[in-house]
């Protein structure tokens, strides 16, 4: 791929804009030769202003999501690619959410660009384990656990019962909560299925995935440990 191109695919500006880019000599190697845009270079060895390029296609990222931004791409109001530099909106492939957290829900949420590992996430099949942290509004009845163990709770408007789920209680009004499903807001109507509601609900793990101290609002980009993490077995 001509390297005007692949810096546009980035995201860095149109293809005019990143012509301009090398007419200006912005674009260069490592020891600040000036680059053109037919000369064939490794994707590592690329600076624009003196940095790195940003990552090639595979790119995967997690977010510790904060309360009230939206996953979507264009919602009208605080949406979680404003977190992200701007160029990663436009990037392409496109950049998605696996999956979605709900706009008061807060915790780990990942991002890629790769549609295949994408699907091997949210696959129920590969039962990758999704662990949520929920304050309720009720104290907890005592029949939960085996309820959302026993593989038969429907939730309305559904047709399929959910997979099993394990619980945890950690207080009278605290609960942890492991699913292998992504169903529309299936925590909240899982609890709701019970006659309680859920106040806070925040994701601490997907995998063996932790936030590991990542604040609200901050991302970082994961490396193939990371991504293979993603399908070890959650640890509690
Ligand atoms: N379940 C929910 O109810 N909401 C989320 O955001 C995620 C899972």
């Amino acid at each position: 791929m001509r390297l005007v191109r692949l810096i546009a695919n980035l995201g860095y500006g149109s293809r005019k804009d990143v012509a301009w880019m090398f007419r200006e000599g912005r674009i260069t190697d490592p020891d600040g030769e000036v680059l053109y845009a037919d000369d064939k270079v490794e994707h590592a060895q690329v600076r624009i202003d003196g940095e790195p390029l940003d990552p090639p296609t595979g790119l995967v990222l997690m977010m510790n999501k904060p309360l009230g931004v939206t996953c979507s791409r264009k919602d009208q109001g605080r949406v979680v690619y404003d977190l992200l530099p701007p160029r990663y909106r436009v990037r392409d492939p496109a950049l998605s959410t696996v999956g979605r957290l709900d706009r008061e829900t807060s915790g780990l949420l990942l991002f890629t660009d790769d549609g295949a590992l994408l699907h091997r996430i949210i696959s129920p099949r590969a039962e990758v384990a999704k662990i949520y942290e929920a304050t309720l509004a009720q104290d907890l009845r005592g029949d939960e656990q085996a309820l959302f163990a026993s593989g038969s709770l429907m939730l309305e408007s559904e047709t399929t019962p959910l997979l099993p789920a394990k619980l945890d209680v950690l207080a009278p009004r605290r609960a942890r909560l492991c699913i292998t499903e992504g169903r529309y807001h299936q925590v909240r109507r899982m609890f709701a299925a019970t006659g309680n509601h859920v106040e806070t609900l925040q994701r601490t793990a997907v995998g063996g995935l932790q936030l590991d101290g990542l604040q609200a609002g901050e991302w970082r980009q994961l490396d193939a440990g990371d991504v293979a993490r993603i399908f070890e077995p959650a640890s509690l």
